[in-house]
């Protein structure tokens, strides 16, 4: 049997917009390199654009990026565009594009716009043609919550097959996200340790010193729970916790994952602790009295036969002290102190480094050099990152173009994530300030007590703590 039709058209909705400028131009500039792209890359927004404003925008992005781009690959780019200008309400925007995709039997609609508009834009792009033997994919977030996003999906559904829609969550596009799972299910030695009879608990800690960064609108209907703890840190719960799949293809491995989030018991208030930063309702395009968390800290549990009692910790947030996400997996301390040590300042553990460096360590115990029968941590590094690795979204839309859906959300899965956080979003728990540079609200300590204590990652560079 052949594998999908290959997209062979692009249509980039949103063309305009500061995702596709930040992340999907250079994405496409690295998949004209490795001449990935489709024959028609069509650029679609309200603007009045025309195609050398495009290629402008296109060539300013890859500066922004840092990218010295090559005159053969970014013509090689630039000779694809299209442009198609007008409202997304208006079905006349849809009959140009119509005409724009020519013979193209299989274009794939990338919805780089604010989701209010993805029922309006999925409907026209059904009534218009543009639809048939089509693929979607569409930016998160995916709905405010369990029931916008089933009405979502019902949206969608009614123009697009399952098979057909991708629902990007880009940290699974991610190299050291990917490795996380291969590490997990490559090597033998960790499963025996993986359950509740050794893991203590499993932290996760997305650190951001930066704060909203210009998106202080976009933001403030978001919040830090919606913004990367439902869909990112979710998906990352689900790759520590999920049992091997019975193949990585995307049936299968998804299948896993939603097992996971139907084991975990929805948030409580009382497991939660949000926080909003000193000087964020001073931000451009944040309401006065905005009551949005720019920090989210809470305990879920996975009641599964496997993890059923460890704690899984996770915490986000914006103007922390360093830029860092990293998983911390705590083993249970020997069962006997025979050497009169005392607690380990740092227990065993094992360490996913996941961004903005990427590493894998093994912290242990050894001796310190001496006649004293005393010990000092040692951390054993077991993968450092490498260049040359893809980014996510090239990944992402590399995949989506070749019609393979391993690495984007499942709808059952998108629905199980939302039923997860969505007792949450009720907004009982306050919002409590906290001091930009600082490790969020005092009580969020108080979730982490029973375990040691939250494990802070460390700034790049700097020796772990
Ligand atoms: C995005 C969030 O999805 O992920 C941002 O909207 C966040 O608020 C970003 O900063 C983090 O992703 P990365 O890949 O930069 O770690």
């Amino acid at each position: 049997m052949t594998g999908p039709e290959s997209s062979d058209a692009l249509v980039l909705f949103g063309a305009s917009g500061d995702l596709a400028h930040r992340m999907i131009f250079p994405a496409l500039y690295a998949l004209a390199a490795r001449d990935r792209l489709p024959g028609r890359v069509i650029g679609v927004a309200k603007e009045d654009w025309t195609l050398p404003v495009l290629s402008d925008r296109v060539a300013d992005a890859l500066r922004g990026a840092g990218i010295d781009a090559d005159p053969a690959v970014m013509k090689r780019l630039t000779d694809r565009l299209g442009w198609v200008g007008g409202e997304y309400r208006d079905g006349a925007t849809f009959d140009r594009l119509r005409s724009a995709l020519g013979t193209a039997r299989h274009p794939l609609h990338y919805l780089a716009i604010p989701p209010s508009l993805f029922p309006d834009v999925v409907g026209r792009l059904g009534q218009s043609g543009c639809a048939a033997g089509a693929r979607v994919v569409v930016e998160k977030p995916f709905g405010r919550d369990l029931a916008s996003a089933q009405a979502l999906n019902r949206a969608l559904h009614a123009v697009f097959d399952e098979a057909a829609i991708f629902r990007i969550d880009h940290y699974l596009g991610k190299e050291p996200v990917q490795n996380l799972l291969y590490f997990r299910f490559a090597n033998a030695f960790l499963e025996p340790l993986w359950n509740r009879t050794h893991v203590r608990s499993v932290q996760i800690t997305m650190a951001e010193s930066f704060g909203v960064a210009g998106r202080g609108r976009f933001y403030d209907e978001v919040g830090a729970i919606r913004d990367v703890v439902q869909n990112h840190l979710l998906q990352v719960v689900a790759i520590l916790a999920m049992e091997c799949p019975v193949s990585p293809d995307a049936t299968h491995l998804r299948d896993e994952k939603v097992k996971v989030f139907n084991a975990i018991r929805p948030l409580r208030a009382t497991e939660l602790v949000r926080g909003q930063f000193a000087g964020y309702r001073e931000e451009p395009g944040v309401a006065p009295d905005s009551d949005v968390e720019t920090f989210a800290a809470m305990k879920l549990h996975v009641d599964s036969w496997r993890w059923q009692g460890v704690p899984f910790l996770v915490r986000a947030g914006k103007r922390l002290p360093v830029t860092a996400t990293e998983v911390f997996v705590e083993l249970h301390a020997p069962p006997r102190d025979l050497f009169a040590e005392g607690r380990a300042k740092t227990p065993n553990h094992l360490r996913f480094r996941l961004g903005p460096d990427v590493s894998i360590a093994l912290g242990t115990r050894a001796k310190a050099p001496g006649e004293a029968m005393r010990g000092e941590d040692v951390e054993l590094t077991i993968a450092h990152r490498r260049k040359g690795e893809m980014s996510a979204y090239e990944r992402l839309i590399g995949d989506a173009l070749h019609g393979d859906p391993t690495l984007f959300s499942r709808q059952d899965s998108a629905e199980a994530q939302w039923r997860i956080v969505d007792p949450a979003l009720g907004l009982e728990a306050p919002v409590l300030p906290y001091d930009p540079g600082s490790w969020g609200p005092a009580s969020a300590r108080a979730l982490a007590a029973a375990v040691g204590g939250w494990r802070d990652p460390a700034a790049v560079g700097e020796a772990t703590p």
